[in-house]
């Protein structure tokens, strides 16, 4: 059974989304232990303490440089033993001493299909304000390991999502987590659990059972 770790920033659709996996058996390789959020408004820390589990507040603001965040971040990586790292609606950029401590071990949600409306500016609602500017007739969702470079790290799920002409950002934004969000962060997380994913040549596959 691995530990896994949630990293929140907001309101925590996504770690919901893992603890209802969690209760119904679609992730049962790994154990939910500890959440943690970078402010301390997260309802996010809501949906965990309901859920009996254990929440840890590292707040972003109150670290003069990215530097010492890391190191606190870390310092409770370190002491929950966290096999698992996954970044749900997480705000903060990871810098490359947790993401070299953690290759491969650290996961994230983005809600487009990288590498399209990816990088440094593409988060939260601004994503889907970008993909409704190009007119995309198709979005979706990524899962993806998390590597130094925002956005840039090894692909493991994507799933697509149809953009209706009257979406709104927020209407888009709704969409993309119920449909594609909320299904392929508790599988990819199960995957992991469960030692299907591969890395070959930085790319990451699934093995197949
Ligand atoms: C979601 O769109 C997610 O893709 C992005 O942050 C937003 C909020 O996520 N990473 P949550 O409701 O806090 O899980």
């Amino acid at each position: 059974m691995l530990n896994i770790v949630v990293l929140v920033s907001g309101g925590g659709t996504n770690l919901q989304a893992l603890i209802d996996a969690q209760n119904n058996n679609t992730i049962k390789n790994g154990k939910i232990v500890c959440v943690i959020a970078s402010n301390d408004k997260a309802y996010a820390l809501t949906r965990a303490r309901e859920n009996g589990i254990d929440t840890v507040v590292v707040p972003r603001k109150e670290f003069d440089c990215s530097q010492d965040f890391d190191a606190a971040i870390m310092k409770q990586l370190d002491e929950k033993k966290a096999d698992l790292v996954v970044l749900a609606g997480f705000m903060s950029i990871l810098g490359k001493a947790v993401t070299d401590k953690y290759s491969y071990k650290i996961i994230n949600i983005h809600p487009a299909l990288i590498p399209s409306f990816s990088g440094p500016g593409c988060y939260g609602l601004h994503v889907h304000e970008k993909a409704l500017e190009c007119g995309v007739k198709i979005t979706g969702a990524t899962v993806h390991f998390v590597s130094e470079k925002a956005d840039a790290g090894a692909i493991i799920m994507q799933k697509a999502v149809e953009v209706c002409s009257t979406d709104t950002p927020q209407t888009l934004q709704t969409r993309v987590m119920k449909q594609a969000e909320w299904e392929i962060l508790p599988k990819a997380v199960e995957l992991f659990c469960s030692g299907r994913i591969f890395i070959k040549n930085d790319k990451a596959y699934i093995l197949e059972e």
